[in-house]
């Protein structure tokens, strides 16, 4: 009888386990690389005006960057409800947007390395403008944040 219910149990989870974990796991490879960027965001962001944690944060910013990166090589999955003829520009312009995010990680490196944690709170609030406009144009409706 017991054997039974562990074999029931054991069949439920593996029925339903993967759509537990599909809730709030990223769908895409782009997705993967935006939640890097998204817990050493966060992290930054609490510790951005400290500039006894600069060299930490020039390692979170490092973690930014190198997903920022990876994300330009992705197309994101709105595109398929844009139409046909529009697609093209619709991914140049992401493109575009990610390297104007990638440029305020520069400015942000070079504020961090200068201990200039004044200008460097202005500009990690550029990129959380530039991370609602970025989600807001190319990100489908249902994922955003
Ligand atoms: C600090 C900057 C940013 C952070 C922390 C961030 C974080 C995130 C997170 C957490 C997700 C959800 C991932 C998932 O669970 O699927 C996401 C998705 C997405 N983000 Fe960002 N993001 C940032 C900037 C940007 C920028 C600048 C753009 C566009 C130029 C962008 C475009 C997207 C797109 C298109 C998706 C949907 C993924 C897909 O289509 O496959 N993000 N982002």
């Amino acid at each position: 009888m017991k054997i039974r219910l562990l074999l029931i149990t054991a069949a439920f989870a593996l029925a339903f386990g993967p759509l537990a974990r599909a809730a709030d796991e990223p769908e895409t490879e782009l997705g993967a690389k935006m939640e890097k960027m998204g817990g050493a965001f966060r992290a930054l962001g609490r510790q951005i005006s400290d500039s006894s944690k600069n060299a930490d944060s020039l390692a979170k910013l490092a973690t930014i960057r190198q997903n920022a990166e990876a994300s330009i090589k992705f197309e994101p999955a709105k595109k398929s409800e844009i139409p046909s003829a529009e697609q093209k520009k619709f991914v140049a312009d992401y493109k575009a947007e990610m390297k104007k995010f990638l440029e305020l990680c520069g400015k942000l490196e070079a504020a961090l390395k200068a201990n200039d944690n004044a200008e460097a709170a202005k500009l990690c609030a550029s990129m959380k403008d530039s991370q609602k406009a970025g989600h807001k144009k190319y990100k489908k409706d249902d994922k955003k944040k």
